[in-house]
């Protein structure tokens, strides 16, 4: 029977992940855990610290854990702060999910970043494989973490599927320490009356996506046939790509008066070395990933939500 374990299950990824995996398996199929516990709660939860592996083992012991999606992680900004913190828990977090992965017969998602590509790779249409020389410790945890998963697969057999989200947006939830940060918080500053003052320059174009079509990816990379599924590092995915200044001339169509600064910060050199937008023919031919949301409608959901 399935039974899913969420790592990190209470960030800005996996508060959704899990709304949508209990949605379609059931509440109890889905036991979530994170370092915090959380007041709302509904589902089964479980304190873990990724880095603590007899608890994890111990966990899927108990629960006949049968997949795990791994969340658990530090992102690019705070990483570039921290940036042994962030290699800890990074690598050797997934390399306990990879671990006991082997030891269980346990199916693995893991998910990649566009901050695994850097300032050598191609910026505009960057390809599924393409020169990778990740500049930040995040993105070198990153590549490091697909070339292990990788090697899972080749070595033990593990089940484990993975792709580089962009950028993600969604009003469900805040997003939690990185570089694509602001194209959350520039709706929430929009939507209360405030200005907003942007950490990156108006000109600096990321690939992004919003919530729905991120989970949607996810959940159609879990389920495609093993022989659909060709790549073990991860697979490009992309839905579209804006500056700063593209989103708040699209939010300001809404709120005329909203008023938008740039005082770029240590993330505008985070920013400079990822594409600007991605290829995604190989995840678009294999599992027939396909965007659902333009970057428009991204702004009009946003807005309402938040409204
Ligand atoms: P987040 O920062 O919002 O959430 C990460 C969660 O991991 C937090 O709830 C945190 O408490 C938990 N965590 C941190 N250290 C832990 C530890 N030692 N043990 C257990 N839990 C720990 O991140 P997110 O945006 O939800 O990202 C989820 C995954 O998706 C990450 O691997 C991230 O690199 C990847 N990703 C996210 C984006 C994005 O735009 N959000 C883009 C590309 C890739
Ligand atoms: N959105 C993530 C970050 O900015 C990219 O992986 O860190």
């Amino acid at each position: 029977m399935k039974k899913i374990l969420i790592t990190g299950a209470y960030g800005q990824i996996g508060t959704v992940l899990t709304s949508a995996l209990r949605e379609k398996y059931g509440t109890d199929t889905v036991l979530v855990s994170d370092l915090h516990p959380k007041e709302e709660e509904k589902g089964q939860f479980e304190l873990l610290d990724i880095l603590d592996d007899k608890r994890l083992r111990e966990i899927v012991d108990q629960y006949d854990i049968t997949e795990i999606y791994h969340l658990a992680a530090v992102l690019s900004a705070v990483g570039e702060q921290r940036p042994r913190l962030a290699w800890k828990v990074n690598m050797e977090g997934l390399l306990n999910v990879l671990e006991v992965a082997k030891d269980y017969d346990l199916r693995v998602f893991f998910p990649s970043s566009i901050a695994a590509f850097g300032g050598a790779s191609p910026r505009e249409m960057t390809p599924q494989d393409t020169v990778m020389q990740p500049e930040t410790v995040y993105g070198i945890s990153k590549i490091a973490g697909e070339s292990w998963c990788h090697y899972y697969y080749e070595n033990f057999g593990v089940d484990v599927r993975s792709v580089r989200y962009p950028g993600i947006i969604g009003y469900q939830s805040l997003p939690g320490g990185g570089t694509t940060d602001y194209a959350v918080d520039i709706f929430h500053k929009a939507v209360a009356g405030n200005d907003y003052e942007c950490f990156l320059k108006e000109d600096a174009t990321l690939p992004m996506m919003c919530m729905g079509d991120a989970i949607r990816a996810t959940i159609e990379l879990m389920d495609a046939p093993a022989e659909q599924i060709s790549v073990r590092t991860s697979y490009n995915i992309a839905a579209f790509s804006f500056s700063p200044l593209e989103l708040a001339t699209e939010i300001q169509k809404y709120f005329p008066d909203f008023k938008v600064t740039y005082k770029p910060d240590f993330r505008q050199k985070i920013a400079d070395t990822w594409p600007e937008s991605i290829d995604d023919a190989v995840a678009r031919k294999e599992w027939n990933w396909k965007p659902g949301i333009s970057f428009e409608a991204m702004v009009k959901s946003m807005i309402s939500h938040l409204q």
